[in-house]
């Protein structure tokens, strides 16, 4: 067997565990905190509990709040230089993949300098970052756990990806309570990028034993938890999406991803969709063109999704593709690309983009952009 490596954070996980970030704080030298939230987050009144506990912790802090739904680069520059200025010495983010990967990026461009633009691709960071804390409010993204951050250069249009293990945060309090203050939409568009992150980690060129166990964890979670999480928010469903999304970000983020996520980068680059609603269009037609470069694990998964074994690979595979399709359907939510983008005129310039993105490096079969266009056509 080849070497492999597999980095996760320190993980504090529970139902109020939010009340660790003071201590966790202290313990990675934190003298002045920078608070990275949205308004959003905001508005539900987590950032005023977060800084309560600031405040009886007696721990020094400031707010950054210019996050966008897909982090802008120029964001990240304007929040690098306030973190210097005010001469803070820790980063903890609040909320969803978009606070915590504008984190990264104040995190990386504070202590490494530049432009967050030099810091394209994979393992292009020279020097240590600042302790990061991340607290995340849903249960998807994975950017607590992950070595990647996604950063829109609004200039090119184009979703950069950033992958080094020294984005991995130090810390990560997931605390489930927060999910049940969601809206329904936003914990089915969170757990179907988890379950991307899952599919497409299981099947990656990268994928290890201790990924695959996490990946194998996260698809089973996700399709006997999501219906029931979302008609009764109970907790004990909402706590194993959290647990799924924390296993998915442990996959994806040491076996990376595929095709699925590339298109979904350079369409949502294009277009400044939400990246979260993307997969539920995207992934039955990847699963179906990743078919023949990964038959096997293909069928794994639709054993899991149907909790049935077909006559052959390709009948498992392709009955599981078909159920996650109709699981797709009854969550009513867009399942074609012209419900979320206006036009097809950036079609192939998308599609070319997206084999310049990193995850493409991973995906089991070859692609060229005449595929992604192909994939594009066929949900469109
Ligand atoms: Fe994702």
């Amino acid at each position: 067997m080849q070497v492999t490596k597999f980095a996760i954070p320190e993980i504090i996980f529970g139902s109020n565990s939010l009340e660790y970030v003071v201590p966790c704080a202290i313990r990675n030298g934190a003298k002045k905190v920078l608070l990275i939230s949205d308004p959003g987050i905001e508005k539900a009144g987590w950032v005023d509990n977060l800084l309560e506990f600031f405040e009886s912790g007696k721990l020094n802090w400031v707010y950054y709040n210019s996050v966008d739904s897909n982090p802008r680069n120029y964001q990240i520059e304007e929040g690098a230089n306030f973190y210097l200025q005010q001469r803070a010495d820790l980063i903890v983010a609040l909320g969803g993949g978009s606070p915590m990967d504008t984190a990264k990026g104040i995190a990386l461009v504070a202590s490494n300098g530049g432009k967050i633009d030099d810091y394209e691709g994979a393992n292009q960071i020279q020097y240590p970052l600042p302790p990061m804390i991340f607290i995340p409010t849903t249960a998807g993204s994975g950017a607590d756990i992950s070595q990647f951050a996604i950063i829109t250069n609004v200039e090119r249009q184009v979703k950069m990806a950033i992958i080094s293990r020294t984005l991995i945060p130090n810390i990560s309090i997931i605390d489930p309570l927060f999910l049940q203050t969601k809206p329904k939409w936003l914990v089915i568009a969170s757990a179907i990028d988890a379950l991307a992150h899952a599919i497409e980690a299981y099947v990656s060129v990268l994928a290890t034993p201790f990924t695959e166990i996490q990946s194998l964890k996260a698809i089973e979670l996700i399709v006997n938890n999501l219906e029931e999480a979302i008609h009764s928010s109970t907790l004990h469903n909402l706590t194993n999406l959290c647990i799924a999304s924390t296993a998915a970000g442990m996959a994806f983020s040491n076996a990376s991803l595929g095709v699925d996520h590339a298109i979904a980068h350079s369409l949502g680059g294009k277009y400044d969709v939400m990246h979260g609603l993307m997969h539920p269009v995207l992934l039955p037609a990847v699963m179906r063109f990743n078919f023949p470069a990964s038959r096997k694990k293909m069928a794994q998964i639709g054993e899991i999704v149907t909790k049935d074994k077909g006559h052959t690979e390709e009948e498992t595979a392709f009955q599981g593709i078909r159920t996650l399709e109709s699981f797709f359907k009854s969550l009513e939510i867009p399942l074609n690309l012209r419900n979320l983008i206006p036009d097809r005129s950036k079609l192939q310039e998308a599609s070319q983009l997206a084999t310049q993105d990193a995850c493409i490096l991973t995906n089991p079969r070859h692609v060229t952009w005449e595929d992604c266009l192909n994939i594009c056509e066929e949900v469109w």
